[in-house]
């Protein structure tokens, strides 16, 4: 096999071709399908995004109208599977309960779950993007202790998503257009980033040919965890504790900087952008304009800026070029929109999902896909004999 070179992190390792998303990390520049996520932020809505990035062009007004109507048409789960959720304790953290239905969803449908057959592969993709939220706002819930609403599929797919979480049956839901467009944006502005860490686990898992079901309910797990989609929730702990501590954020800035306890400034850095994030500009004039509106936690927000306006200048993070990333205002936003801190990173998988279907699609046609087998450097014992 010949040697082998050590790259743990795949900090230098490309693992695949793509031409979904690209990204240029020193200028900060970041493209799905080669359109600037600016021009997509303010011009296009998500579902437009979804199809142009797993179809690869922006789709003509039919062929929108048709994805609409197709994933509108398929927001309902099975009954059995809403018993499903009923089997978790009340308090259960929905990311869990996200990624163990999407794994579920693979039992009710064995005509969708072939990577090489284009038709099934169509299935899995308007089923998933259209029960994503309906799962996600089960899981909401079911922490509220609220009735599961059915959705109404009269009501596009963030407009669904919002009266599933916060409508009760006793009475109408209205939709707050503000609202709506805000959470529209955040799901375009995370709807893909190349091979990051959850997306690379669709892939891997993808790559033994495991079906589209299982591969994204991997990314939904991959996602989980702080250093990635979970920092989102891990910035709002951090600025609630600093809101009820005695310390300064210029104190606590001072632990991050000694490495106190491994503590890190959740919402800062990125493995690729060394200049800043193009998302995490556009999420800051979100939060300026919908915490204006909706009367968002002032003090949070005026902690958030101050941790922000120290770590700018500050040489500690000037040297290692760590910046806001997507994630360090999101959670504000969110919260102002009523959502409560586990739901954060269900929201980022919300908008994630297109770009791992995409990127799970790319390479199933690529029937060449070698399977994803890393190799190591070996550190343990040399052969030794099993005591007598
Ligand atoms: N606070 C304090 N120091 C940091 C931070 C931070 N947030 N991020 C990186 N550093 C330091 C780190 O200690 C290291 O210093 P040194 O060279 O002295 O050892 C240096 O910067 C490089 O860090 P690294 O961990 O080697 O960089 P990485 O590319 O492996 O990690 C990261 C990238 C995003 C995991 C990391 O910056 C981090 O943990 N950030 C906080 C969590 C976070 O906000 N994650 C969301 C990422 S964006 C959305 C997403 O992808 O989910």
């Amino acid at each position: 096999t010949g040697a082998v070179t050590y790259d743990p992190g795949f900090m230098n390792t490309a693992n695949t071709k793509s031409a979904i998303t690209y990204i240029d990390g020193a200028e900060g520049i970041l493209r799905y399908r080669g359109y600037p996520i600016e021009q997509l932020a303010e011009k296009s809505n998500f579902l437009e995004v979804s199809y142009l990035l797993i179809y690869g062009e922006l789709p003509t007004a039919e062929q929108l109208s048709d994805f609409d109507n197709l994933t509108r048409r398929h927001t309902l789960l099975h009954e059995e599977l809403k018993n499903f959720f009923s089997g978790f304790p009340r308090d259960a953290h929905p990311m869990p309960v996200l990624s163990s239905a999407v794994s579920a969803l693979s039992t009710y449908y064995p005509d969708s779950l072939d990577p090489f057959d284009p038709a099934q592969v169509e299935r899995s993709t308007y089923r998933l993007l259209a029960k994503l939220p309906t799962i996600a706002a089960y899981a909401f819930k079911k922490s509220v202790g609220q009735p599961m609403l059915y959705p109404d599929n009269s009501l596009n797919l963030v407009e669904n998503f919002l009266r599933g979480c916060f409508g009760v049956p006793a009475e109408p839901y209205e939709v707050d257009p503000d609202v709506a467009k805000a959470l529209d944006v955040l799901l375009i502005l995370h709807a893909d980033h190349e091979q990051n860490c959850s997306t690379s686990t669709v892939r891997l898992v993808g790559s033994s040919q495991a079906n589209m079901f299982a591969s994204v309910s991997a990314g939904v797990n991959a996602l989980y965890g702080p250093a990635h989609g979970g920092a989102n929730e891990a910035v709002l702990k951090m600025l609630n504790e600093l809101k009820e501590s005695d310390m300064s954020p210029e104190e606590f800035m001072t632990k991050v900087k000694n490495k106190e306890a491994g503590i890190r400034l959740m919402g800062f850095g990125h493995r690729v952008y060394k200049n800043y994030d193009p998302r995490a500009r556009i999420v800051k004039g979100l939060a300026d304009d919908l915490l204006a509106k909706l009367g968002g936690d002032d003090e949070l927000f005026d902690i958030a800026q101050r941790l922000e306006a120290v770590a700018l200048e500050d040489d500690y993070f000037v040297e290692r070029k760590l910046y806001p990333n997507v994630d360090f205002y999101t959670g504000l936003i969110y919260k102002a929109m009523g959502f409560p801190e586990k739901m954060f990173t269900v929201l980022f998988a919300l908008g994630r999902l297109p770009g791992w279907i995409a990127q799970w699609r790319e390479m199933m046609e690529d029937r060449g896909t070698k399977i994803g087998r890393p190799r190591q450097i070996y550190t343990g014992y040399g052969e030794r004999n099993y005591p007598a």
